[in-house]
């Protein structure tokens, strides 16, 4: 396990793009696994420049992403802010800015009417693209991965899975209350891989940034591996795992540098 100690945002999403970049360089048809949310956007921020100044290819790449809401899709006709679709999300952060071809592009479709049917679909799916280089991975204020909630198995596959309370409570502060969309009209289920789905993941590439994480990223990374806190799971992933916290995400680890 690699962790990797940055001195600010911008510096941690340069570091993970620069991961990702060396491997599209050097396996143009890789297969990359995204995630959502306020961690990953200086990552695509930045993959998204050295498309622009350094002609970076993402022609052949495939794409998984770790979740989406069940019952909503994305709805292009609506404002960026209204459409809260983890589909829409990555159009407007990444995926409209690069060279990505469409049919490569997997995001769980939210508006599926045979959620169990899609789920298995999207597990055969990630093994017929020859299984994920990278899995980009944020973690949630509970110790979440992707939509793992609390209680959620280790060995978990891709399914549906119901929201708890601390979720959605974060998700109407952050986005849907300024959105003007009511809490009971909130997505209460999500698609999300499972545990087990990212830990076959070859490498898995975590970032995390901010204060407010730091318990939680000292929790899953030195802490007890638990299903209360399903990041927790980094521990038992075989493959090469890659930590890049901002500083003051890292400041509760017992070994942090600043500290030592
Ligand atoms: C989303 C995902 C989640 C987020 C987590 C942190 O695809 O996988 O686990 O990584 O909820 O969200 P942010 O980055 O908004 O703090």
């Amino acid at each position: 396990m690699d962790i990797v100690i940055t001195g600010n945002y911008e510096e941690m999403g340069r570091s993970a793009a620069g991961i990702i970049a060396e491997l599209v360089r050097t396996k143009p048809a890789c297969v990359l696994g995204f995630a959502t949310g306020g961690t990953p956007v200086g990552t695509y921020r930045e993959l998204i420049r050295m498309h622009r100044e350094e002609g970076l290819d993402f022609s052949k790449i495939k794409t998984f992403n770790l979740d989406e809401y069940l019952g909503i899709g994305m709805d292009i006709s609506k404002p960026y802010e209204i459409d809260q679709s983890y589909a829409r999300f990555m159009h407007e952060e990444l995926f409209k800015h690069i060279n990505v071809r469409k049919e490569n592009i997997h995001i769980p479709d939210g508006l599926t009417k045979e959620p169990e049917e899609f789920c298995r679909w999207y597990e055969e799916e990630i093994k017929r693209a020859g299984g994920i280089d990278i899995q980009l991975l944020g973690i949630g204020g509970d110790g979440h991965w992707a939509f793992n909630e609390p209680g959620s198995s280790l060995a978990s596959r891709t399914r549906v899975q119901a929201l708890t309370k601390q979720t959605l409570d974060d998700n109407y502060e952050s986005f849907y209350r300024k959105a003007g969309i009511k809490r009971e009209d909130m997505p209460h289920f999500a698609l999300t891989m499972g545990i087990g789905t990212i830990l076959e993941s070859r490498h898995a590439l975590m970032i995390v940034n901010g204060i407010r994480k730091a318990g939680i990223v000292s929790e899953a990374i030195e802490g007890p591996l638990t299903s209360k806190v399903t990041a927790s799971a980094i521990q038992l992933h075989p493959g090469k795992v890659t930590i890049i916290l901002e500083k003051p995400a890292a400041s509760k680890l017992t070994w942090s540098i600043g500290k030592a």
